[in-house]
């Protein structure tokens, strides 16, 4: 039978008794997290928000072990009882309320559980499918509870850091007209304008550009983002900003106060104290050095050039990649050389299905080098590519040649698997900013220069008479810098901000540039483009993913660890069923006609 809490009132949160509280009379509200049946006693672990303590029941009081005997896991209890010191056998060390018990004196059956489909006391995490179908359920797991109040601890520490230096933050429209981020946009049909949609903020980017305009010259937001994107551990359809913008600031103005923050948050937080000033680099050497512009920094294998060394090489490899404007890059692992030969065939494999038209390893013995490569490489050239790439006896050289890119991108992977197979990386976080990006990339897709951040960056004032002039070709415009800076912990990209345009003739040349014409300009962004002809201050600004963050500052796996409803890789919630089909009824209203999956759409 199931009773009301009546005029009951909780004292304390199970979590928080300690040996001081001895002798003192509680009321404790909670769920029954584990039980267990021992010599004639019962033992409840209750469990709320705080942590769990453990009840003890005998049978001297009998209405309130007869409610201990018939409740099960997840049985929501009020009880009120006598903390008392557990006898020496039973202290158990390894939780807060290990010292003491509590004798529950009365015990109310509040609600009872049906089985919960996975257990949430014995630590093991059943499938994602599952826990995502009952998220309530696994939500109450200690694990979950600590990352969602660690998530409000640092968004508290986040928002206190800025309202201290005279940051506003301000609410920017969720249903709005399409922001460039690079993603699909979210659509929402519009009932009062039929065949109109909204588009749900990729970022704020455009509105937090205005509010400078309109001169609140600091600006912050925790803002919710959606992108139509395809999802990975750090991605979700829905995700949250830090979202941040300054009037009258450069780069560095912009760089240092991201610095306190991120300091002021793991230091209230976590009580770790982060060196500063970040280290630094730029695009050009992060690509080089680490094959990636996200470079875990938390461990070495640098990668260095080496086509200077191997230009006019007998290897035809590697000459005619240095001879075609392409190169030859490696690096070294230290006591790789004692990967099976299994293991160097599957990295050759891995190279291959990453883009790479092979993979050339070495094994540095004391007497030279061991590798299939080696009999087409002259002495000389073996000993200084070992030198540039600091190899010793017992180690692995890995080196790929073709272009740029793959060359980078191909090593950079390597570089991440050696690191992991060979566990170099140092617990702790380590964070760099990378700077410089180029202002615009070539797309493959759609035969055109593309902005690599968003069009409304910034080029270096040293390049921007690049960029002004109407006539340079595509190939010089690729190295034209931005004046923008991403911030990366432990490899993963933290967040990205830029000197913003807030000249009406460069931003106007730059979406030219991008062959976005007037007219198409103008439907898109024309407000801002008008905005920026009305004393547009020189501004700046940060995002970063907030997500990303409690998922490191946690340890956890994933983002979908730290967000209390998240989607499944495929966009989807197991729980709601949402993205659901709606009743034609609202279809018909929106003036809307659904294809189907098969069907072709008019012509
Ligand atoms: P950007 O597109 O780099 O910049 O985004 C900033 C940060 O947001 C996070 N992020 C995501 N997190 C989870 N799921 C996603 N799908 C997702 N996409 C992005 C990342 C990223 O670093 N308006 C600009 C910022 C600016 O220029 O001020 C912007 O949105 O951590």
């Amino acid at each position: 039978m199931l009773e009301t809490m009546g005029d009951l009132k909780r004292t304390d949160y199970c979590g928080d008794l300690r040996s001081s509280d001895a002798g003192s009379k509680v009321v404790l509200m909670g769920w029954v997290h584990r039980r267990r049946d021992h010599g004639g006693l019962i033992f409840l672990d209750l469990r709320d928000r705080s942590g769990v303590v453990q009840l003890l029941f005998n049978p001297d009081n009998r209405d309130a072990y007869a409610k201990a005997d018939e409740a099960r896991g997840e049985y929501v209890l009020a009880i009120s009882g006598t903390v008392v010191m557990r006898p020496e056998g039973r202290v158990n060390p390894n939780i807060p309320t290990g010292e003491i018990e509590v004798v529950p004196d009365k015990v109310l059956v509040l609600n009872t559980s049906k089985t919960p489909p996975f257990g949430i006391a014995n630590g093991l995490e059943p499938d994602e499918s599952v826990r995502l179908r009952y998220r309530y359920l696994d939500l109450r797991r200690p694990e979950a509870q600590r990352n969602l109040m660690m998530r409000h601890k640092i968004v508290k520490a986040v928002r206190d850091f800025f309202d201290a230096r005279g940051f506003c933050e301000i609410e920017t429209p969720s249903m709005i007209k399409s922001t460039p981020e690079g993603a699909r946009d979210y659509l929402v049909p519009s009932r009062v304008n039929p065949g109109r949609f909204y588009a749900l903020p990729q970022s704020p980017q455009l509105f937090k550009q205005l509010l400078m305009i309109a001169g609140f010259d600091r600006y912050v937001q925790i803002a919710r983002c959606f992108r139509d994107e395809d999802l990975r551990a750090d991605r979700q359809p829905e995700f949250t900003q830090v979202d941040v913008e300054m009037s009258f600031v450069q780069a560095d103005d912009v760089m240092a106060l991201v610095e306190d923050m991120i300091r002021e948050v793991f230091d209230e937080t976590l009580d770790t104290k982060l060196p500063r000033p970040f280290a630094r680099m730029t695009y050009p050497e992060a690509m080089l050095k680490f094959g990636s512009d996200k470079p875990d920094t938390r461990f070495g294998l640098g990668i260095s050039d080496l086509t200077d060394v191997v230009r006019g090489s007998g290897f035809k490899v590697f000459a005619s990649a240095a001879a075609s404007g392409g190169c030859v890059r490696g690096f070294a692992v230290p006591g790789g050389g004692s990967l099976s030969r299994k293991e160097l065939d599957d990295l050759s494999a891995r190279a291959v299905s990453l883009g790479a038209k092979g993979l050339v390893w070495m094994v540095v013995e004391g007497d030279g080098v061991k590798s299939p490569t080696a009999k087409y490489l002259s002495d000389d050239e073996l000993a200084s590519i070992t030198g540039r790439l600091g190899a010793h006896a017992g180690d692995l050289v890995l080196i790929v040649a073709g272009d740029e890119r793959t060359a980078a991108t191909v090593l950079g992977s390597l570089r991440l698997d050696m690191g992991a197979r060979f566990e170099l990386v140092k617990p702790g976080f380590s964070l760099c900013w990378v700077t410089e990006f180029p202002l615009f990339e070539y797309s493959d897709d759609q035969k055109r220069l593309v902005a690599v951040h968003h069009p409304f960056t910034s080029p270096m004032d040293e390049d921007l008479p690049l960029l002004l002039d109407g006539s340079a070709p595509a190939k010089d415009l690729l190295r034209i810098r931005a004046k923008s800076y991403d911030l990366v912990l432990n490899g993963t990209e933290l967040g990205g901000g830029s000197i913003r345009n807030h000249r009406r003739d460069v931003q106007q040349a730059l979406l030219d540039r991008l062959m976005i014409g007037h007219e198409e300009a103008a439907e898109r962004f024309g407000f801002l483009l008008e905005a920026l002809e009305y004393g547009a201050p020189p501004h700046g600004g940060i995002a970063f993913g907030l997500d990303r963050l409690v998922m490191l500052m946690t340890g956890s796996a994933s983002i979908r660890d730290v967000i209390a409803f998240p989607k499944t890789a495929s966009a989807s919630c197991p729980m709601t069923g949402a993205p659901a089909e709606v009743d034609p009824e609202q279809l018909v209203e929106l003036r809307i006609r659904t294809l189907g999956i098969r069907e072709q759409p008019p012509k």
